[in-house]
């Protein structure tokens, strides 16, 4: 196995088990690695770090598999998959539909697998889990036995990685739609065609609190609301009435599907851009419960300043639209807008509407896609539950 040095500056950092070298912080001259090469991360002075996979194409060099010199074969990946699946044990009485390995938090890094009953979708973003797919499979199909196994392996990732996109079956039936099970609530996924791996799994603990403040009668506003799964909860929950707004057409249309599949009744589902709809309708005073759910207007730094005036935007519009003492569940799936940029904003935003805010709740994606203490980008899912005081 190759050896790769690294900075001696990195070392503490590798000694509190953060799982990302980045090309910067080595030693060595990355163009003489492979593509998903592993390796084994050394400092001149300290010695062995680590047993991690590399790629020279990309910002993020290395990724630990391994703080011990573990070979990294059959035994690791059954291991380190049996483990994974063992933890989300206690989850699956909650929903019949879980993620069972979240990349770095489960060791191992690029590979994403969701259950959705017996079926499984997977995600493989890097190079060097590219190199195992095979091995990855076997082991899943081993321990599992899922009916249908589908790859969604398309995120941006892969063209940094330098790899294609993969999508489709790798065996078995495809599940056009899945009846998911959360929370004593059904949702019909198409897995295959929805977003993510088919659901926004590492919302439902978030949709469960939320719909602990619904009243009888309360009027919602569930902004870029997907299948429908915050209104949903809120309705089931004893809301009067719910309004929800998405700019995807198949994602109304599942919102749709999912409002009869649970006998609850909404005659006001709109297709369309959550800002041009905001100003159309010039909302004041008129909602019990807002949520504000957006996609990750910011994949890059970069993309941040312009990201935090979008939210901006959006809570100061929330905000006219909600009654006095109304909620306002404000989220964020981007980690460069964090908690503490969704604070900031709220801050800035209680300064211009003359309003305070009451935070109610803090909350975070879901415990089966868990955060690394020492891994910031992992605190990907951020939210506050604020009560507005006009
Ligand atoms: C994070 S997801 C929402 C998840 C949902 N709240 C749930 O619990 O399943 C973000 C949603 O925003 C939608 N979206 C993206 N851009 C939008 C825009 N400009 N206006 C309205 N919706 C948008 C996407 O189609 C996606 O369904």
């Amino acid at each position: 196995m190759n050896k790769v040095y690294i900075k001696h500056s990195v070392v503490p950092k590798l000694r509190r088990f953060t799982p990302w070298v980045y090309a910067n912080e080595i030693d060595s001259n990355k163009e003489e690695f492979q593509s998903g090469e592993v390796v084994a991360l050394f400092s001149k002075k300290d010695g062995f770090l680590g047993t991690a996979y590399v790629n020279p194409k990309c910002a993020i060099f290395a990724r630990v598999l391994s703080f011990g010199k573990e070979e990294i074969g059959k035994k690791f990946f059954h291991n380190r998959i049996k483990n994974a699946i063992k933890k989300r044990e206690a989850l699956l009485n909650v929903s019949n539909s879980v993620r069972l390995i979240h990349s770095e938090a489960d060791f191992l890094p690029g590979l994403i697998v969701d259950k959705y009953g017996e079926n499984l979708a997977i995600q493989i973003n890097t190079a060097g889990m590219e190199v195992y797919r095979e091995l990855i499979i076997s082991t899943l199909k081993q321990f599992l036995n899922p009916t249908w196994m589908v790859e969604k392996s398309d995120l941006h990732s892969r063209e940094i990685e330098g790899l294609e996109d993969k999508n489709g079956t790798l065996f078995g039936e495809p599940c056009v739609q899945f009846e998911l099970k959360e929370n004593g609530l059904r949702f019909l996924v198409d897995i295959e065609d929805a977003q993510k791996t088919g659901f926004y799994l590492d919302q439902r603990k978030n949709r469960s609190i939320c719909a602990q403040y619904i009243k009888e009668n309360d009027k919602v506003l569930d902004l870029c609301c997907n299948a429908g799964g915050f209104g949903i909860y809120a309705l089931h929950a004893g809301a009067k009435e719910c309004v929800f707004v998405d700019a995807s057409d198949s994602a109304i249309e599942q919102t749709k599907a999912n409002l009869e599949h649970n006998e609850l009744v909404s005659e006001s589902l709109h297709v369309n851009d959550v800002f041009t709809f905001l100003k159309e309708q010039k909302y004041k005073n008129s909602f019990d419960m807002v949520i504000i759910d957006p996609p990750s207007f910011a994949k890059t730094k970069e993309q941040a300043v312009g990201a935090k005036r979008g939210f901006k935007h959006l809570l100061m519009e929330s905000t006219k639209a909600v009654k006095d003492g109304g909620l306002i569940g404000f989220f964020s799936c981007s980690h460069h807008v964090g908690r503490k940029e969704l604070l900031d904003i709220a801050m800035e935003v209680s300064h211009d509407v003359k309003v305070q805010y009451v935070l109610l709740e803090q909350m975070q994606q879901d415990s089966d896609h868990p955060c690394l203490i020492n891994a910031s980008a992992s605190f990907y899912l951020n939210g506050l539950l604020l009560r507005v005081e006009k």
